[in-house]
C-alpha cells in the first residue's frame, strides 16, 4: 500500500517521515559537533560539508512531503482523543513540517550570506549556488542565529511528538506508533475492539 488510507499510512508517507526523521537527528548532531565541539579544522571543514548536502537532502525531502501531507488522506484519528488533542496533534506536525523546511532554508542563506563565499557541493557531484543575496559580516550573523534558533526549536518540537508517540504506544496502547511503522491490516489491540461496533464507527464518523 503505497497510499494512507482511513486507517493508516502507506509506505510514502513512512518512508518519508522516517528518512527525515533519521536525517534530522544526524544534521542536528553534525551542526553541534562542528560548531561547538574543538575538533581538527580539517575533518571541521568536512563535517561542514557533509552537513551541507544532508541539509540540502532534507530540503528537498521536505517540500515533497509538505506537497504530500497537504494533498494526501489523512488517516482517521485515533479514538478516545478530545477536539483540543486532536487540534495539538494536527499543529504539532504543520509546525515540524514547516520547520523542517525552514531550518535548511535558513542554512542555506547562512552559507548564501557568508564573506567566505565558500560553494556548497552537493557530495561533491555539483555546486548548489547561493541564493541571490548580499554577503556580509552581520548578515551572516543574523541567519546563523536564525538558523541555529529554529534547529533547536525543531529539536524541541520533535521531542514533544517522539514522547506522545511513546505515551500513546505505552500509556493509551493505541496504534499510534504502530502505524507510522508498518502499512496494510493492523493488529488489533483490546482498547480498540470499539472499532468492531458499527454504533461506534458511526457515531466517531460523525
Ligand atoms: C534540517 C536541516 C538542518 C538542521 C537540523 C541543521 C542544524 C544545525 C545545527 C544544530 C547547527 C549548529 C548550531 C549551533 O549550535 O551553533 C547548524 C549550523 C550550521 N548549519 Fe545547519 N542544519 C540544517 C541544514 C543546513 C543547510 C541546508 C545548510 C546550508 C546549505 C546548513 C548550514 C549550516 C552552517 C553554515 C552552520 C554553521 C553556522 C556558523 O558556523 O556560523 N545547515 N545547523
Ligand atoms: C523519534 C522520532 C519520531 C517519532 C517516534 C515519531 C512518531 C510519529 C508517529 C507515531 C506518527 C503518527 C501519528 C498518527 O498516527 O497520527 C507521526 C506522524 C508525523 N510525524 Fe513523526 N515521529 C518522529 C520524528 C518526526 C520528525 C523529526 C518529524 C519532522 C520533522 C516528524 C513529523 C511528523 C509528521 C508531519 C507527522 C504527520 C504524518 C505525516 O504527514 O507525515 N516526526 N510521527
Amino acid at each position: 500500500m503505497l497510499r494512507n488510507n482511513d486507517a493508516g499510512f502507506g509506505w510514502v508517507t513512512i518512508v518519508l517521515h522516517w528518512t527525515i526523521a533519521i536525517l534530522i537527528f544526524v544534521l542536528l548532531a553534525l551542526g553541534f559537533t562542528m560548531r561547538r565541539l574543538p575538533i581538527d579544522p580539517s575533518l571541521q571543514f568536512s563535517l561542514y560539508q557533509w552537513h551541507k548536502s544532508l541539509g540540502f537532502t532534507v530540503l528537498a525531502l521536505a517540500a515533497i512531503r509538505a506537497l504530500w501531507h497537504g494533498l494526501e488522506l489523512r488517516p482517521r484519528p485515533p479514538q478516545g482523543l478530545t477536539a483540543i488533542e486532536r487540534r495539538a496533534a494536527g499543529a504539532t506536525h504543520v509546525a515540524l513540517i514547516a520547520l523542517a523546511l525552514a531550518v535548511p532554508f535558513a542554512g542555506w542563506a547562512v552559507a548564501s550570506t557568508s564573506t567566505l563565499n565558500i560553494p556548497s557541493f552537493y557530495f561533491n557531484w555539483f555546486v548548489i549556488p547561493h541564493l541571490p543575496m548580499a554577503k556580509s559580516a552581520p548578515a551572516e550573523d543574523l541567519w546563523t542565529l536564525v538558523h541555529m534558533t529554529l534547529a533547536y526549536l525543531l529539536l524541541g518540537f520533535v521531542a514533544l511528538h517522539a514522547l506522545a508517540a511513546l505515551y500513546h504506544h505505552v500509556v493509551r496502547h493505541d496504534d499510534v506508533l504502530v502505524r507510522m511503522l508498518q502499512t496494510g491490516p493492523r493488529r488489533r489491540l483490546p482498547s480498540q475492539a470499539a472499532d468492531t461496533d458499527p454504533l461506534i464507527v458511526g457515531r466517531k464518523r460523525q
